[in-house]
């Protein structure tokens, strides 16, 4: 469990998959860059896809949830681990849209890029955003992330080829900046 001022980071429930959080996986705005949008989103998909990550050490995944009333607002993971070069991706959605622009994004990337380093001791952070993903791009560079690359026509969106920025954070960085 991870905490800051507003937020708890907790393992998810099996409360926690409920028709809301199904919702925000089938809310086009919400999967616009998310790699689900690919799948079918049905309950049955989403307790699968818990009952075979819940305890996968080297994806661990975490409910976003607030401090003031407990609701789980989003998911927030980090993986793959690649233990042998002690790095890691950081991916994350705030589900809720009435919690947009809040600051929960990064405050959540802030909480588990610390334990990534502290407690994991990872060497590197990473992060793959669609181009035009400015506010993730914004919640990672507060928190140190750089703009390391851009992968030119990566990816599919909305049927056109677009870029996908590669932000990254080395351990050293995140020390000399704490
Ligand atoms: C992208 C996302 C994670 C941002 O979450 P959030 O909690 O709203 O982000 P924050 O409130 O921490 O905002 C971070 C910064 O980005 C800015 N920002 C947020 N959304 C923005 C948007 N749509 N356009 C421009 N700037 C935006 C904020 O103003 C803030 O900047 P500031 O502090 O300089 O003002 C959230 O909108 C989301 O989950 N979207 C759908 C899924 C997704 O895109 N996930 C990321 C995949 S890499």
């Amino acid at each position: 469990m991870l905490n800051s001022k507003r937020l708890v980071l907790r393992a998810l429930h099996p409360s926690d998959l409920s028709t809301q959080y199904l919702s925000w996986l089938n809310d086009g705005d919400v999967s616009r860059y998310l790699e689900t949008r690919f799948l079918p989103q049905t309950m049955e998909a989403l307790q699968s896809y818990w009952q075979n990550h819940r305890d996968d050490p080297a994806n661990p995944w975490f409910a976003i949830c607030l401090v003031e009333d407990g609701r789980h607002i989003g998911n927030i993971k980090l993986g793959p681990i690649q233990w042998l070069h002690r790095r890691a991706d950081l991916s994350l959605f705030i589900g809720d849209k009435s919690c947009w622009g809040l600051g929960y994004a990064s405050e959540a990337i802030g909480l588990v890029r610390d334990w990534a380093f502290r407690e994991l001791d990872l060497q590197k952070l990473n992060a793959g955003i669609y181009a035009g993903n400015i506010g993730s791009r914004r919640a990672f560079e507060k928190n140190g992330f750089e703009l390391e690359g851009t992968l030119r026509q990566e990816a599919v969106s909305d049927g056109s080829r677009v870029d996908v920025w590669r932000m990254g954070l080395p351990r050293s960085s995140w020390l000399s900046a704490s």
